[in-house]
């Protein structure tokens, strides 16, 4: 397995391309199945995720092709022609939903489209049981028998879905991604409330309207859908990533450094820019994006809660703890979506971290050093990856830390950041790659 060393102590100095968003990317690719018709998107990360949605779908009969580069050349993103004439089979398989819990996002669009679906039920991962009970109780509230079968979803909707009210008891992003989905070829008018508003979504909903949809209430919590009876293809561009964008703001301040990240969208990230500057990282809107470095006085510990889309993302919060272990004061971080969502603690305790949990909260006490001077009493150690976010946590960490640190399982990090070593290094940071 893959390991990532880092060599620590050397502030990033330089300009980091965004890739497009992995959350917007994977439904939006679900969303292929929802018509007969081609579909092209452009801007998509090389993840292992998108892979593994193009496994997916190539088993339930979409034929998938690349369609040339990023006009940016080089590596910048690759265009992908998807078009399901005909749906082949309405079954996403346990050994592929059980290696990525978003492939549940095709429940939605072939209960739509077919009338049908048996979808493998997630499972859980490290950062919760995650389990898919919205996404269930909206879709039979449009009208779907659904029931579950040796570890299966089976859904059907012989008289396809119907229009309807769902109310969602809590904020959830797959749910309200599903639902909006299913909702854009019911027969009727659906009303989604208290909808997920990550930008993803708007991504989603945006692209789903030039494929014929009739969906109002982009960006707000209260979606409302008129169904149609079928959609068209479309050419649509994915929204960069806000969260791999803010993982290098992190980056660039931990290490006392500047970067400017390219692509990136200031609206985005307005929340995160709020904390963090609260943390004394500059951050400022840029012609080509986003501008971001250290204060000059080091950084501040603060207190952060997260919470659903324009809070402080969730996937940001292992990030922001490797961050303030390296601050000059003490800061709690309550997390408020996942229930064990703090894996990355005992790894950045190896590495001299004063991190003390007590359920939802994180008491973070910075050990930051002054002005310029980086690593704030962390050392390099070997650590383990457990999660996507817990790993890119360690890799910050291990870029400020004093010494050499050796991350081992980075295959999780490869789900989610496209050529991580390269944009770091071309930094200065001294980061490579030990393929076993
Ligand atoms: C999406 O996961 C993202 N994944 C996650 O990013 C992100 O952390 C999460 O949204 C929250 O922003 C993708 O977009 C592919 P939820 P999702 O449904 O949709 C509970 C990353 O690192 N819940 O908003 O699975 C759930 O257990 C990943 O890129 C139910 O109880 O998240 C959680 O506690 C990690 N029942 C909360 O809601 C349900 O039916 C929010 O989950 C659905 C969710």
């Amino acid at each position: 397995m893959d390991r990532i060393r880092i060599r620590g102590g050397r502030p990033l100095h330089g300009k980091i391309a965004i890739s497009g968003a992995k959350n917007a990317a994977l439904p939006l690719m679900a969303a292929s199945l929802l018509t007969e018709e081609t579909l092209v998107l452009r801007n998509l990360p090389h993840l292992a995720d998108i892979a593994t949605m193009t496994h997916l779908l190539a088993q339930h009969g979409t034929e998938l092709s690349m369609a040339g580069e990023h006009p940016g050349g080089g590596h910048m993103g690759h265009v992908l022609a998807l078009r399901t004439h005909d749906i082949s089979s309405t079954e996403a398989p346990y050994d592929i939903v059980r290696k990525m819990r978003a492939s549940v996002l095709v429940l939605g669009p072939l209960l739509a489209r077919c009338g049908q679906a048996r979808v493998s039920l997630p499972g859980g991962c490290a950062i919760g049981t995650r389990p898919v009970d919205m996404h269930i109780g909206g879709l039979e509230a449009l009208g779907a028998e659904i029931e579950l079968d040796d570890g299966y979803i089976l859904a059907r909707a012989p008289q396809g879905l119907q229009g309807g009210v769902v109310v969602f008891p809590q904020v959830s992003v797959g749910a309200t991604e599903n639902l909006l989905m299913a909702a854009t070829l019911a027969k009727g008018e659906v009303v989604l409330e208290n909808a997920a508003r990550e930008p993803e979504i708007g991504d989603l909903a945006n692209c789903l309207n030039s494929m014929g949809a009739r969906i109002e209430g982009i960006g707000s919590d209260t979606l409302r859908i008129q169904g149609v009876e079928k959609l068209s293809g479309a050419d649509y561009a994915v929204l960069p990533d806000r969260i791999e964008a803010a993982t290098y703001a992190m980056a660039a301040a931990i290490t006392g450094g500047e970067v400017e990240l390219l692509g990136a969208r200031w609206e985005l990230m307005e929340a995160v820019a709020a904390a963090l500057a609260r943390a004394n990282v500059r951050m400022q809107p840029t012609d080509c994006g986003v501008l971001v470095s250290a204060g000059s006085d080091g950084l501040s510990g603060i207190n952060v809660t997260t919470a659903p889309y324009p809070g402080f993302p969730t996937d940001l919060q292992a990030q922001l703890m490797a961050l303030l272990a390296t601050a000059n004061g003490a800061a709690m971080i309550t997390e408020t979506i996942f229930e064990n969502r703090f894996q990355h603690v005992p790894e950045l305790m190896r590495m001299g971290a004063d991190i003390t949990v007590k359920g939802a909260n994180a008491m973070v006490r910075g050990r930051g050093g002054p002005a310029g001077s980086v690593g704030g009493g962390l050392h390099g150690a070997p650590v383990m990856a457990t999660d996507l976010r817990a790993s890119v946590s360690l890799v910050l960490a291990g870029l400020a830390a004093a010494g050499e640190t050796v991350i081992s399982r980075v295959y999780h990090l490869d789900r989610g950041y496209e050529r991580l070593e390269e944009k770091l290094s071309d930094c200065g940071a001294d980061i490579v790659r030990l393929v076993d």
